[in-house]
């Protein structure tokens, strides 16, 4: 693939690397492709990022045809540029491709791009522990059309940013409302593709539930509102006895890069993992045994963010004391490690960016 680059002339100032927050400062390029139906994906480029101009008329505007990634660039030891299993998320984008009716996109020329752009943006990448430079891929729909019909035009856009800790909280222990009312997804729906209208079907429930005082919701399923299905933008796992247990892929979640991750990383320390459906009830009973040792949040985005606090049905309990767990705080050193090219990465999951070798 030719992708043609247009170098910005006004680089824009980077930020303080030690005060990064998430996604809120962005680089001096960005990627677009164009889709027709004449042409298919044609035109890639990398150019100046800016503002994109756009008919009001856009299908993404009123239907929401519109799917999005999330990957992070690291820099390794050596200055070295290093991307973490990008091929799954390439692949989970044609997944919801497929689900929003998006033409499929090749998934090696798409990440040769995103290859590409990070390597001409590589002065961004923050080396603070902790941070990095979160990828956001996205695809919109953008037939000037109001009638309700697939798109027969889009644009596949890669922007970059450099992040710190997703939660204000870091790796301290987040409390977590379990929603009672509101649901994330059903089976069948769109919530195992990253849709960007499941994310804006959950802002209501986050709201209340942070006017409460808590942080983040944990979904419930939408049937029978008694199985655990993720907790905000995330998938879940509770460690119930040593056991760790997560939702399993029903069609209704996300299959998340770092979840796959945890469990791989779990049975290679012959830790019990379970993929299973995990009722609410088992949870607090399993906390009134004493046997409720730690829960987390996993994600691209926060890596892993341990739950201190459950609110359920007017009762409220404490997980692990405060502190983020023993094998809470073992996943997220070893999988930043392996992300930052500071442990061996057994299972192949680190690729490195071609890039002349920084200072
Ligand atoms: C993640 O946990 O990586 C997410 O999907 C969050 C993102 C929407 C900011």
């Amino acid at each position: 693939m030719e992708i043609t680059i247009e170098k910005a002339t006004n680089p824009r100032p980077k930020p303080n690397a030690s005060a990064l927050n998430f996604g809120t400062v962005f680089t001096d390029h960005m990627f677009i492709w164009d889709y027709t139906i004449e042409k298919g994906w044609h035109n890639p480029r990398i150019i100046p990022y800016g503002p994109l101009e756009m008919d009001p008329a856009c299908i993404v505007f009123h239907y929401g045809q519109a799917v999005f990634e999330g990957m992070k660039a690291y820099r390794g030891p050596e200055g070295e540029v290093l991307l973490f299993r990008p091929e799954q998320n390439m692949a989970r984008l044609n997944r919801s491709n497929e689900r929003l009716s998006i033409p499929l996109f090749d998934e090696s020329c798409a990440l040769e791009a995103i290859k590409k752009l990070v390597a001409l943006d590589r002065d961004w990448i923050p080396s603070e522990p902790g941070t990095a430079l979160y990828i956001r891929p996205f695809i919109i729909a953008t037939d000037n059309y109001l009638g309700v019909r697939p798109s027969h035009t889009y644009k596949f856009i890669v922007i970059l940013s450099p992040v710190g800790s997703y939660y204000e909280e870091g790796l301290n222990p987040v409390s977590i409302y379990v929603e009672p009312d509101y649901v994330r997804a059903i089976r069948g729906g769109t919530g195992f593709a990253k849709a960007a209208g499941n994310y804006a079907g959950s802002l209501l429930a986050q709201v209340n539930a942070q006017a409460k005082g808590y942080a983040q919701v944990l979904w419930l399923d939408g049937i029978e509102r008694r199985y655990v299905e993720e907790v905000g933008t995330m998938n879940v796992f509770f460690n119930i006895g040593g056991r760790l247990i997560t939702p399993d892929l029903s069609g209704s979640i996300l299959p998340g890069v770092t979840r796959d991750s945890i469990l791989q990383l779990l049975r290679s320390w012959r830790v019990p993992a379970e993929e299973r459906r995990l009722r609410i009830e088992e949870i607090f009973q399993a906390h009134d045994e004493g046997k409720l040792i730690e829960a987390f949040g996993c994600g691209t985005a926060a890596v892993v963010s341990p739950i201190g606090k459950l609110g359920y049905n007017n009762r409220v309990i404490e997980i692990g004391g405060g502190k983020a767990g023993e094998l809470t705080q073992r996943l997220y050193d070893t999988l930043t490690g392996i992300q930052t090219g500071r442990l061996p990465d057994p299972f192949g999951w680190v690729v490195k960016v071609a890039v002349k070798r920084l200072s």
